[in-house]
């Protein structure tokens, strides 16, 4: 019955695997960032906090898109388990900083999963992933700036209140237009 099922999808298993792999981080970055908005909303960082809520929202949102698109082939979607999820964070440079290696990570499983789809002739796993790709330039983009903010503005003084007022203001593609 299952080589049956197989037969009747074009998802190939370790790509049904490498998805699913994706489908948990994505709900790990997630979950990170849901703690990272506590986090900020606990030592006073409010729009940080808002910015940290919104990014969550949004991996809940990626995991969700691969989620049903392995569902919509005929494959196994796993509901993810997610564990490991820091609470406490050294510093609110530090929280930053984590974001932007979670989402360098993020864009490097992605690219292994479109390197992938390309060595098994999936065609359809590359097409879909290509819109990941273009979210992670944003992404990364925006996490790099957050970060940037730090030594741009300066810890020192009303600075850290500074540095939280304009994390929600960083968008992509308009600084340079
Ligand atoms: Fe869904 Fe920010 O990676």
């Amino acid at each position: 019955m299952k080589d049956l099922v197989r037969m009747r999808t074009s998802l190939k298993e370790e790509t049904e695997r490498i998805l699913n792999e994706q489908i948990k981080m994505e709900a790990h970055s997630s979950a990170i960032y849901l703690s990272m908005a506590a986090w900020c909303d606990r030592n006073g960082f409010d729009y940080s906090a808002g910015y940290f809520y919104k990014q969550a929202e949004e991996e809940r949102s990626h995991m969700l898109k691969i989620f049903k698109y392995v569902s919509d082939l005929g494959g196994t979607a796993v509901s993810p388990e997610v564990t490991n999820v820091p609470q406490e964070f050294e510093g609110f440079r530090d929280v930053f900083e984590l974001a932007l290696q979670q989402e360098i990570a993020v864009t490097n499983s992605i690219n292994r999963i479109v390197a992938t789809a390309r060595q098994l002739n999936d065609f359809a796993t590359d097409q879909f992933m290509q819109w990941f790709v273009q979210e992670q330039i944003e992404e990364e983009y925006v996490a790099r700036r957050a970060v940037e903010l730090f030594d741009v503005i300066g810890e020192e003084g009303v600075g850290r209140y500074m540095i939280d007022k304009a994390i929600p203001k960083i968008t992509y593609g308009e600084a340079a237009e």
